[in-house]
């Protein structure tokens, strides 16, 4: 695992599109699709709006990018107000020229029996491009990465998961209260994560530090699944100065 540690979210956001931007026009140039795999939460704000900014000021164009965003509750309405389908195209799919066809977000909206196959659809649609260029991470306080909680094993597939308990008190307030939030939700597993070209977590605050140095720093356990990160061979840390802070 490499770890890379700016001033502050801003820069290191900007840093990120870039390498983003950069993957996206190599792929134009070669007439090749740009599967990205992409986060929702906190962590990657400053990044959306920075591609953003790249496509309306700098012409960055995503008609050759196809999105797989990592995760949604279940159940979930698509255009709740806390849905991730939402949140992708409030911060980022409508202010871009990205086709809908080519973004892929888990549907909350599926019928139980229906979700074991629509996972495997999902994870077949990326083998058939190919397989994920680029995936962007956030980190759960507990070391989840996309909605892989403890315990999560590091071949596990795309499924339907338990939210923790933790996970869902972080969750609890903009569902106005812990009664209103999912327990549940759709993830892509572990096994898809680690198979990515290349994978970025974005970490900030104090509040990550722990997290991030038991993820880099200690075993690689599945109580941390982001810990199995450090068997990746292209996976970078990108965290500032309060994230890294407990670092040696
Ligand atoms: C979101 C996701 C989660 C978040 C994590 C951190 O799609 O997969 O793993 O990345 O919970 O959330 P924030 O960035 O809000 O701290």
């Amino acid at each position: 695992i490499g770890t890379v540690v700016f001033e502050n979210s801003t820069a290191a956001s900007k840093a990120v599109a870039k390498e983003i931007a950069d993957l996206i026009r190599v792929k134009q140039a070669q007439k090749q699709p740009c599967i990205l795999g992409l986060a929702t939460g906190s962590s990657p704000k400053g990044l959306y709006a920075e591609l953003v900014r790249l496509h309306k000021e700098e012409g960055l164009s995503f008609k050759n990018v196809v999105s797989f965003n990592l995760d949604e509750y279940y159940p979930m309405e698509p255009d709740s107000v806390n849905s991730y389908v939402r949140f992708m195209k409030e911060l980022l799919f409508n202010h871009v020229d990205i086709l809908p066809e080519n973004c892929h977000v888990p549907d909350g909206l599926l019928s139980k029996e229906n979700i074991a196959d629509y996972c495997e659809q999902y994870e077949a649609k990326i083998e058939a491009l190919g397989g994920i260029d680029l995936q962007i991470l956030g980190i759960g306080g507990n070391g989840h990465i996309g909605f892989n909680e403890s315990g999560s094993l590091k071949n596990s597939k795309t499924r339907l998961v338990a939210l923790d308990h933790i996970t869902r008190v972080a969750a609890s307030g903009d569902f106005l209260g812990l009664e209103n939030t999912p327990r549940t939700a759709i993830t892509l597993g572990v096994k898809k994560i680690m198979e990515a070209k290349r994978v970025i977590l974005m970490a900030w605050g104090e509040g990550k530090s722990n997290i991030i140095k038991a993820s880099t720093e200690g075993e690689e356990t599945s109580s941390v699944p982001a810990s199995y990160l450090q068997e990746h061979n292209n996976a970078t840390f990108v965290l500032d100065k309060e994230a890294a802070s407990k670092l040696t």
